[in-house]
């Protein structure tokens, strides 16, 4: 799907898509770029839209790794759907299942949990019960990453993931973005 249809199916459904313009590479280098792509068993992103950040992930992961995406828009599942790779499995339920759909490909915990939920848009009992199910969903020491346009989600990580959050910033991106790199 070309920034166009995004844009278009992203208007449509402004509420759940929380934004109107896909990552830029810098965005999406940003957020993956601290993954441990040689020890990572099993990667899972949340809200992957038209799967920009997915390819980044896709390019750089190891044979052993598996990447699982979670998306609710069935536009945006249809895009996913035409990625193409032996190490992808997509999923069309909420960030929500995270442990039951991991326990259904055989896996227990997540290394690492890359994230472009929409957080602000979310009602904030299922934003709360998204993020403890994340946590909970994470090998001790996994890595959650999570970008946000402004910071009101800054509190909320580091009440969940204590003192162990990084805040980092994207300038080179539509709008610049806040990057949450937190470790269980
Ligand atoms: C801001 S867009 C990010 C798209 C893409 N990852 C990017 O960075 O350009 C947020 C995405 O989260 C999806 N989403 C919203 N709520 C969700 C949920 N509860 N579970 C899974 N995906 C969700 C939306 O459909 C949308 O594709």
């Amino acid at each position: 799907m070309d920034r166009f249809k995004f844009f278009r199916e992203a208007i449509r459904d402004i509420k759940t898509a929380g934004t109107i313009f896909p990552s830029s590479r810098f965005l999406c280098k940003r957020m993956v770029k601290n993954i441990d792509y040689n020890t990572a068993k099993v990667i899972v992103e949340f809200g992957p839209g038209n799967g920009i950040i997915t390819k980044h992930i896709l390019k750089r992961i190891q044979p052993h790794t598996t990447l699982i995406t979670f998306e609710v828009n069935d536009k945006f599942f249809e895009s996913l759907e035409k990625i193409k790779h032996p190490q992808l499995i997509i999923e069309k339920v909420s960030a929500e299942e995270v442990t039951p759909i991991l326990q259904k490909h055989g896996f227990e915990k997540a290394d690492c949990i890359v994230s472009s939920l929409p957080f602000t848009n979310i009602p904030v009992e299922i934003s709360d019960r998204i993020l403890a199910n994340a946590y909970d969903a994470m090998v001790d020491d996994g890595l959650f990453v999570q970008y946000q346009y402004s910071l009101t989600y800054y509190k909320k990580l580091k009440k969940v993931f204590k003192d162990k959050v990084k805040l980092s910033f994207e300038l080179f991106n539509i709008p610049p973005a806040f990057v949450y790199i937190a470790k269980k």
